[in-house]
C-alpha cells in the first residue's frame, strides 16, 4: 500500500480505495451490501486538487476581488488581515516561527508559514469554508478569496489574476519543510504507482471490540480488517 504515502492530496482517497478494493468482494458476497458507483458519483467525489494544479476548475480571481468577499464571509472568524479572531485559526504571518520552542516561543502555523502547496488552499476553501456554509462559493469566489489570503501572506500581488494555469505555481515558503516518513517499515517508492498497481496485502489483525459500542451482548461487530502492504 505504498501508494498511500506518496501524495498528501491523494492520501486518504488512495488508502481508502485500496482497502475498499480488498474488502468489497467479500462484503458483497456475504452481506449483499453496496452498489457499484456511477461515473457521476465518482466525479462528485473525485474533486481533490493536486499540488501540480490538476483538478483546479475554470475561473479566476484577484486579491482585489477577493478582499470584499473575505471581509464579508471570513473575517469575522479569521480576522481582517488573517490574524484570527479569538481562537479561530490564524491564516497569515507566522514566518520564521516554526522552529520556536515552548515556553520561549510558539510555532505559528499559518497558510503562509506552514502549508507546502498553494493548491491545498483552494482545495480546502472549496470544500470546507466558510465554516457555517461550506460549498457555497463559486470557483471565481474561491480563486479571489484564496488570492486575498495569499496576498495577506505577501505571496501574490493585489491585482495578480490567479487561475488554473498559474495557481499551483505559487512557491510556498515552507515547501521544502516536509520530509518523507523516515520509519524503516514505511516503504518509500521511487516512483509512485498510479495504475494497475500490484496488490499485495496481508491481513495482519482485526481491530478489537469496542466496549459498550454494540447494541446488545449477542450482537458483535465484525471488526475492521487491517491491511499492510509489502
Ligand atoms: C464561523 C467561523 C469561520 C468562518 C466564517 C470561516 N472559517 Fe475558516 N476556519 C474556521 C475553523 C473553525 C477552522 C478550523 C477547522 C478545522 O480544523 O477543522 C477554519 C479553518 C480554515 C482554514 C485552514 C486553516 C489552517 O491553517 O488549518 C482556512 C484556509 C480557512 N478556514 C479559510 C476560510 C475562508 C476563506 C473563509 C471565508 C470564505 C472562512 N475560512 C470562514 C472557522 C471559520
Amino acid at each position: 500500500m505504498s501508494v498511500c504515502a506518496t501524495s498528501m492530496r491523494k492520501l486518504f482517497a488512495g488508502c481508502a480505495l485500496l482497502v475498499l478494493a480488498q474488502a468489497a468482494p467479500a462484503a458483497a458476497e456475504d452481506l449483499g451490501l453496496g452498489v457499484v458507483p456511477t461515473p457521476e458519483q465518482i466525479a462528485g467525489w473525485d474533486k481533490d486538487i493536486r499540488p501540480d494544479g490538476v483538478g483546479l476548475p475554470d475561473g479566476s480571481g484577484t486579491a482585489e476581488e477577493g478582499e470584499p468577499l473575505y471581509l464579508e464571509k471570513c473575517a469575522y472568524c479569521h480576522g481582517d488581515f488573517g490574524e484570527g479572531v479569538g481562537r479561530w485559526p490564524v491564516l497569515a504571518g507566522g514566518f520564521d516561527t516554526l522552529s520556536e520552542q515552548w515556553p520561549e516561543g510558539r510555532p505559528e502555523k499559518t497558510v503562509g508559514s506552514y502549508w507546502p502547496y498553494s493548491s491545498t488552499l483552494f482545495d480546502y476553501i472549496w470544500r470546507a469554508m466558510p465554516f457555517p456554509e461550506p460549498k457555497s462559493l463559486t470557483p471565481d469566489e474561491v480563486y479571489a478569496i484564496s488570492a486575498y489570503i495569499l496576498y495577506l501572506n505577501d505571496l501574490v500581488e493585489y491585482d495578480q489574476r490567479l487561475d488554473k494555469t498559474n495557481f499551483a505555481q505559487i512557491e510556498m515558503p515552507n515547501r521544502d519543510g516536509f520530509i518523507m516518513d523516515p520509519r524503516p517499515d514505511v516503504p518509500i517508492p521511487e516512483k509512485p504507482c498510479m495504475k494497475d498497481c500490484p496488490v499485495d496485502t496481508t491481513v495482519i489483525g482485526r481491530a478489537g471490540q469496542v466496549e459498550g459500542a454494540t447494541p446488545g451482548e449477542d450482537v458483535q461487530p465484525a471488526g475492521i480488517e487491517m491491511y499492510l502492504g509489502e
